[in-house]
């Protein structure tokens, strides 16, 4: 695996690729690996793209209150797991190549960046927008792979994607889960073993709201409801959102429909946790 710290040497490796006739195909990450970013290295592979990841924990989607400092970082781990997937390219700019002095220029997604997640963390969307623009302008990928698990951030990624008119399409893979439900995330190291239960109050909202769907319910407002009152009677989640909403617009819906979003947000301890699922496609057994 081939590890290039500018944009310029990203570039010329997927030209390169491409002029030999392969398809490039990009994961981009914060690192800390695990086996949810894994899961999107091997959809990648599996489609037949040559593969380049990237790891920049990017200081723009994180507000000054938030975990940027102390977000984990574990480089030789993530090499080792990456090279192991068969990724031929790694991406591990440092802030001051993807960030040049006197940077200027933002991406926002106007109407979408501030809603759900991006209520909770101002600014976030208008970062992951940016990043994401000019990874992409620097990996010139055929595909980009996302993960479900940050739903809100496909909706934002999917608009940008349209609205810049990017070359590129957007590659969406399930959420992985520990097998008690929990999705994976980065952010799960932060979790104590007591709060690592408590968590499971966001997926067990999510199977409640599948299976009232399942059962023939259709209110959104019904459904909402229901998964409000599961997170909060857990007593140990302190409920941000809990949703049914148009995947495309985050627009609430009336009338539930097979594809649309149902999304909770809350925090155990001071640790934000996010997960959803698809009425009509994930299984409530998740
Ligand atoms: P990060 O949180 O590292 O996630 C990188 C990718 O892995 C995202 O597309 C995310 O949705 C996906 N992912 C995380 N947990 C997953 C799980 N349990 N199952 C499936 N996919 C999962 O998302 C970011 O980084 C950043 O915002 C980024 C897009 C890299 C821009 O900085």
């Amino acid at each position: 695996m081939r590890i290039a710290t500018t944009a310029e040497e990203l570039r010329q490796w997927s030209r390169q690729a491409r002029r030999a006739g392969q398809t490039v195909g990009f994961v981009p990450t914060m690192g800390a690996l695990h086996t949810g970013h894994l899961s999107l290295v091997r959809a990648a592979r599996e489609r037949g793209d040559a593969v380049a990841a990237s790891i920049f924990v990017n200081p723009t989607q994180f507000a000054p209150n938030e975990d940027f400092d102390r977000y984990p970082r574990t480089l030789d781990a993530d090499c080792a797991l990456l090279e192991a997937e068969g990724v031929a390219m790694l991406f591990a700019p440092e802030p001051r190549e993807m960030y040049r002095p006197g940077a200027a220029t933002f991406v926002e997604v106007e109407g979408l960046s501030d809603q759900l997640d991006g209520a909770s963390r101002p600014g976030h969307f208008r970062g992951v927008a940016t990043v994401v623009a000019k990874l992409l302008l620097a990996a010139e990928p055929d595909r980009a792979y996302f993960g479900q698990k940050d739903a809100v951030q496909v909706a934002v990624l999917r608009r940008m994607v349209a609205d810049l008119m990017l070359p590129v399409e957007l590659v969406v893979c399930p959420i992985v889960r520990d097998a008690d439900g929990l999705a994976l995330s980065s952010r799960n190291r932060y979790l104590s073993p007591q709060q690592r239960v408590d968590a499971l109050a966001l997926s067990r909202a999510l199977r409640l709201g599948l299976s009232l769907f399942a059962q023939g319910e259709r209110s959104g407002a019904v459904l909402a409801a229901a998964m409000e009152q599961s997170m909060i009677a857990s007593g140990r989640v302190r409920l941000d959102y809990a949703v049914v909403v148009d995947w495309a617009t985050l627009a609430p819906v009336e009338r539930v429909e097979a594809g649309n979003l149902i999304a909770v947000a809350g925090w155990v301890g001071a640790t934000r946790l996010i997960d959803n699922a698809i009425p009509g496609r994930d299984s409530g057994k998740m």
